[in-house]
């Protein structure tokens, strides 16, 4: 969650997610995985067999659209309308997705934020697979290191050391 702004804002709200006799939240805009409060009511939901939910953990399924939601094999519930943020969640459960799909709907809104790092101002969003660089970007020098997969940039001109194309937006502050 803590990878994915724009997926826990779009999402808005607390989903149920009810397994077995066990029933915990997943607290999208605190960022969250908690127990239910007293008598908290859920606009979004899910039921969903402890086994399944054992088997996909176990496989370290990283879609559970593909295995459970399109399997049929639960129920949900819902007030309002479908939203696409909560099953793109769901369907990037690895930090690699999750950053990719933030960037995607990032992108999506705008391509034009700009963030400083220690003395340069850039672009916010990775060239590669547009993580957050006010998390994810480290400044050594003239170099510019996104740790998500360890690509690198060199502040002076915007030149990506690791892959040709990819230019960086970026000037000294
Ligand atoms: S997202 Fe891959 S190096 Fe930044």
């Amino acid at each position: 969650m803590w990878q994915s702004d724009e997926i826990c804002d779009g999402v808005g709200y607390p989903v149920e997610l009810v397994i077995g006799s066990e029933s915990i939240v997943l607290d999208f805009p605190k960022r969250a995985v908690r127990e239910p409060i007293n008598g908290e009511k859920f606009r979004y939901g899910f039921a969903i067999a402890p086994e399944l939910v054992r088997t996909v953990l176990r496989d370290n399924e990283p879609d559970w659209v593909n295995t459970i939601f399109l399997s049929t094999r639960f129920r949900a519930w819902r007030v309002g309308g479908y939203n696409e943020y909560l099953y793109t969640f769901f369907k990037c459960l690895t930090g690699e997705r999750i950053t990719y799909a933030n960037g995607w709907f990032a992108e999506a809104h705008d391509d034009t934020a700009s963030i400083a790092l220690d003395r340069w101002e850039v672009q916010r969003r990775c060239p590669h697979l547009k993580a957050d660089l006010s998390k994810f970007g480290v400044v050594e020098g003239n170099t510019l290191t996104c740790n998500m997969h360890g690509w690198q940039w060199d502040l002076d001109t915007g030149r990506c050391l690791t892959a040709r194309g990819h230019e960086l937006r970026c000037s000294p502050l």
